[in-house]
């Protein structure tokens, strides 16, 4: 499901005059918290674990990045998310992968400890529809 769309802007570039990688990562960690929020009633989830983030492509200042989700694991505290995300030329209409990487969120209560998930059903399962119907995840060359 796509989440958000955001414009990279000539402040997020690093030394190399591409997107700095941790600006990125922090906006795949709001992402896929986003994602969390939206298929369930629970109120705060917490990073536990980010894995195989892999930077497909470099971005460049003015393009359009675009964070898709999906959920790859509904458990009992946690939700695991599979963040995809691409740059979109609204020009050629095209879209290029660009990086990817799998987040683990934990929701948790007052005290910081984990709690049940209260699932919205309806929303995971629109989700797993949409996730179906967009473009297909890259996955990285074997080597
Ligand atoms: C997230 C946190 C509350 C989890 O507490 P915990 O007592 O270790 O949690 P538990 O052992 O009960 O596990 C919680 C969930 O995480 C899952 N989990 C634990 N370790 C895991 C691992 N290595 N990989 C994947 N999932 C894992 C458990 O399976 C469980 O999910 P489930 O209920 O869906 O099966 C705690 O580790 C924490 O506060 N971490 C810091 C979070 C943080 O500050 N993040 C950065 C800022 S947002």
């Amino acid at each position: 499901m796509l989440i958000s769309r955001e414009m990279v802007l000539q402040q997020d570039i690093g030394l190399n005059a591409t997107l700095f990688g941790g600006g990125m990562m922090a906006r795949m960690d709001k992402a896929a918290g986003i994602c969390a929020g939206l298929v369930s009633h629970n109120r705060v989830f917490v990073t536990l674990k980010v894995s195989e983030l892999f930077f497909h492509s470099p971005v460049r200042a003015g393009e359009i990045i675009e964070f898709y989700a999906t959920v790859t694991r509904a458990g009992n505290t946690s939700i695991t998310v599979q963040l995809e995300v691409r740059v979109y030329s609204p020009v050629s209409n095209a879209r290029r992968d660009v990086t990817s990487g799998e987040f683990v969120m934990v929701a948790t209560d007052d005290n910081s400890h984990p709690e049940p998930i209260l699932w919205k059903p309806a929303m995971l399962k629109e989700a797993a529809a949409e996730t179906a119907a967009e473009v297909k995840p890259r996955r990285r060359k074997s080597k």
